[in-house]
């Protein structure tokens, strides 16, 4: 990872040295012109307003990837690969979000909020880059005062998705004071407030999924399993706390293999062929929803004895991985589901006008209706309706992390509320020719208390939220299909003993109701005493006769 990371700095670094010499050879002459030395990127979605905020969303999956001869100046990343319509939904939360506090007499009234959100497709580089753009505006050449100075810089950032781009992220924005509110970047690293400053989020760290997965192994007696994760910081930081607390109730790890979504075939193949051999019935896998994919595609190719899954906060609840029935009795911990009024219409609402200047949105538009807007095969016209689309953009029955978004959102608007305005009512009095810095609104946040839809929003000094977590069951109803079902809470605010509660039966595997059981070595009857087998761990073991004159009574 610290590679991939070094990589995406140095081929940014070009950029950024360049906007600095630009600022440097200005500062000697009376009227500055900087010049943008690289290419910049176009927000997917963006708006005006007398402040602007950030946003990164993966909206694809991943980068091209090009191989370098360091002869001629390298293209500008592209994303690749398909739309990811759930996190266009989470682009969408954060645009609808916006539209609504512009809209509140009381949050902010008379000020408007803009935004630019892009498509950061997972990637380090590309979100470094943007990175660098939240820093400056847009223009390939300004004029200014003394320096290239900050008019073009965002308030504040919405993103990124995922844990490995939210670092680099952070890396970058933070010296430059610009908080950060990421919706779903869960690593308990970002909590290091030394090392992540301006880093907040409104889903929980990892630090407490990882204590609760350990507890519920423990409490269903499973003390021999395989583990899973993927190769990012999210994964291999989230296994490392869920190794280090299962080890401490006693559990016994069979394998522990990790793999990425661009790793070649071969290696996807290999983790899928482990679990095929493995021994344990339990797979504990953490990793995100875009990795998950690609290992579940492999190991559905062929037929493979059942597993008891548990799944990790980000692909335990999503509903596009229903389609692999092995992973019926899937249980986890996930975001809790909530309600956003007015969000499914807002949606829906998506016009064919506005669908047809937008690029991403023709995109997907495209793919969701198998047709195209500009060739002349099967053409995309506007009768098309989005009403009748099964797609992630358009589930609104789960809403989660698109929750998180919006909670984020809220969480700044209220920020640059309280910097700028006098009261809190419809009283208020908000003054938009005040110069705001990003370091007031980073005060601001700090102390943010507010309910929104009846969520709870605040920080601690780590910047993270109360953490609350459903505990979900995938079980298959009777139609076929596999639902989430809430069949638990688990809430860290309550006292030690009492956070977690299981409020409904669970399914298991292959239907059953009876607790599957997941050991190395079964228990050793009366008569017979345990033996450990060499070099394996402690939970395995032979039962062997006692020696004459001892006995064992129990088992
Ligand atoms: C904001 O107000 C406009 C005008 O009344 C309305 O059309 C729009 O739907 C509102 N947006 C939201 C998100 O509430
Ligand atoms: C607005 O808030 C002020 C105090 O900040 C309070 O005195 C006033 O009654 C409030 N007005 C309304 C309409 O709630």
């Amino acid at each position: 990872l610290n590679s991939v990371f070094a990589l995406g700095v140095s081929l940014d670094s070009r950029n950024q040295r360049s906007s600095f010499t630009g600022a440097w050879a200005g500062a000697e002459a009376s009227s500055v012109k900087c010049k943008l030395q690289g290419s910049i990127h176009l927000p997917a979605f963006s708006m005006d307003g007398d402040f602007i905020i950030g946003g990164a969303f993966s909206l694809h999956s991943y980068t091209q990837t090009v191989s370098h001869d360091y002869t001629i100046m390298p293209e500008p990343v592209r994303c690749k690969g398909s739309i990811n319509a759930d996190e266009l939904q989470l682009s969408h939360a954060m645009v609808f979000a916006i539209e609504e506090i512009n809209n509140n007499t009381e949050l902010l009234p008379g000020i408007r909020l803009g935004y630019q959100i892009y498509d950061s497709c997972a990637s380090v580089s590309m979100t470094v880059h943007l990175a660098f753009q939240f820093l400056n505006s847009l223009d390939l050449v300004f004029h200014t005062g003394k320096n290239c100075s900050q008019s073009g810089m965002v308030m504040a950032v919405v993103g990124e998705s995922g844990s490995t781009p939210s670092i680099s992220m952070s890396r970058i924005i933070s010296p430059f004071n610009i908080p950060q509110v990421s919706p779903s970047a869960t690593c308990a690293c970002l909590s290091d407030k030394q090392q992540y400053p301006r880093f907040f989020r409104t889903i929980p760290s990892d630090q407490f999924q990882a204590g609760a997965l350990a507890k519920l192994v423990k409490q269903f007696g499973w003390t021999w399993i395989g583990a899973v994760r993927s190769d990012t910081d999210y994964g291999n930081n989230g296994m490392a706390s869920f190794l280090e607390a299962a080890k401490k109730e006693g559990i016994c790890v069979e394998y522990s293999v990790s793999f990425y979504r661009t790793h070649p075939h071969s290696r996807i193949q290999k983790v899928a062929d482990v679990i095929r051999r493995s021994t344990s019935m339990v797979v504990v896998a953490f990793a995100p929803s875009g990795d998950m994919r690609i290992l579940l595609a492999e190991l559905s190719r062929e037929p493979f004895p059942p597993r008891q899954w548990i799944g990790s906060e980000s692909w335990v609840t999503n509903p596009g991985l229903r389609k692999y029935s092995f992973l019926a009795g899937t249980i986890g911990f996930g975001i809790q589901k909530s309600v956003i009024p007015g969000f499914r219409n807002f949606l829906l609402n998506l016009s064919f006008a506005q669908v047809a200047v937008s690029p991403l949105l023709t995109e997907f538009w495209e793919d969701s209706f198998n047709c195209t807007i500009k060739e002349r095969k099967k053409v995309c016209n506007g009768t098309e309706d989005i009403k009748t689309l099964q797609t992630p953009y358009t589930d609104t029955s789960q809403l989660r992390i698109s929750n998180m978004v919006y909670k984020a959102v809220y969480a700044i608007a209220h920020a640059i509320h309280n910097a700028l305005c006098q009261g809190r009512n419809v009283t208020a009095q908000c003054d938009k020719l005040t110069k705001l810095q990003s370091k007031q609104i980073l005060t601001e946040l700090k102390k943010v208390h507010f309910s929104r839809n009846g969520y709870d929003v605040s920080f601690d000094t780590n910047g993270d939220p109360v953490a609350i977590y459903e505990l979900v069951n995938w079980q298959k109803t009777m139609a076929g299909i596999t639902d989430i079902v809430n069949v638990g809470l688990y809430d860290a605010s309550l006292p030690e003993g009492q956070e977690f509660q299981i409020n409904k039966n669970i399914i298991w595997m292959e239907g059953s109701t009876k607790v599957p059981v997941s050991v190395c070595s079964g228990s050793c009857p009366p008569g017979t005493r345990k033996v450990l087998q060499k070099g394996k761990p402690i939970c395995c073991y032979d039962c062997t006769a006692c020696p004459e004159g001892e006995i064992s009574n129990t088992t």
